[in-house]
């Protein structure tokens, strides 16, 4: 259940491209954060309210025992660079969990990634699942240091974007075929793209197989300002309130 909440800043660390690494302590937040769930977090001095809008960011890997969580997200306004710039010891106030976790098929996982600002709950759904299935993570246009990355999973870099993998039939149809489930962050609308892949390397593309996280502004996080609304087949889905995760089959 959501409340609010005080993060203690233990590391903040610089990654490649502008990013950051941030882990805080929140033990009962570390205890019940699943992947595909978010916090908002005001970033600003306490007596400061010239950025009223909290941010919304996502957990990228837990620490129960640690009663520490990490969050990952791109230093891209001044609200995160403030964030980036916090020292171990000092306070956010936040708000959450908030969302609802993601949740892939069991068995074999490829989660493929060319959208940063979904890279955190992708890492999170590696972490939850490697100690269990195999998981090979594609990241597209992304690089990153091991210390982020979980012992054992199958790490491919690859350049361009994923409308370029999916382009590429020899390598779908590989990751395709041996993949149980799919998740998919993509910066660009290859839906219809990866359905047809999908459908030329599997027999039978069953509900559940390929999971879509959609990329939409958190703003209110209860489902109240419309902002995140996405039409779906089965009509209008808020993300915030209801998960990022979408099923493929739903979009296409
Ligand atoms: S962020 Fe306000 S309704 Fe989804």
């Amino acid at each position: 259940m959501a409340r609010s909440l005080t993060l203690t800043v233990v590391e903040a660390r610089s990654l490649p491209d502008a990013r950051c690494w941030l882990v805080v302590a929140e033990p009962s937040l570390a205890r019940d954060m699943r992947p595909g769930q978010y916090v908002l977090l005001r970033c600003d001095e306490p007596d400061d309210w010239s950025r009223p809008l909290p941010r919304a960011l996502f957990m990228a890997a837990t620490q129960p025992l640690l009663g520490q969580l990490a969050l990952v997200f791109d230093i891209d306004d001044a609200g995160l660079a403030w964030l980036a710039r916090r020292r171990p010891g000092t306070t956010i106030t936040a708000y959450g969990p908030l969302g609802r976790a993601v949740l892939p098929t069991s068995g074999r996982l490829a989660l493929l990634v060319d959208e940063p600002r979904l890279l955190a709950p992708m890492l999170a759904l590696a972490h939850a699942r490697v100690s269990r299935d195999a998981v090979t993570l594609v990241l597209v246009d992304i690089n990153l240091p091991g210390f982020v990355l979980p012992a054992d999973v199958e790490v491919q870099q690859h350049a361009g974007s994923l409308a370029h993998c999916f382009a590429d039939q020899a390598w779908s149809d590989t990751v395709l075929r041996w993949a149980d489930g799919i998740v998919l962050a993509t910066r660009n609308d290859v839906g219809a793209q990866a359905g047809a892949a999908i459908q030329r390397a599997r027999l039978r593309w069953s509900r559940g197989f390929a999971l879509w996280l959609l990329d939409r502004p958190l703003v209110c996080g209860s489902g109240a300002c419309g902002v995140c609304r996405t039409q779906t087949r089965r009509g209008s889905h808020l993300p915030c309130v209801a998960g990022i995760g979408i099923d493929l089959k739903e979009l296409t």
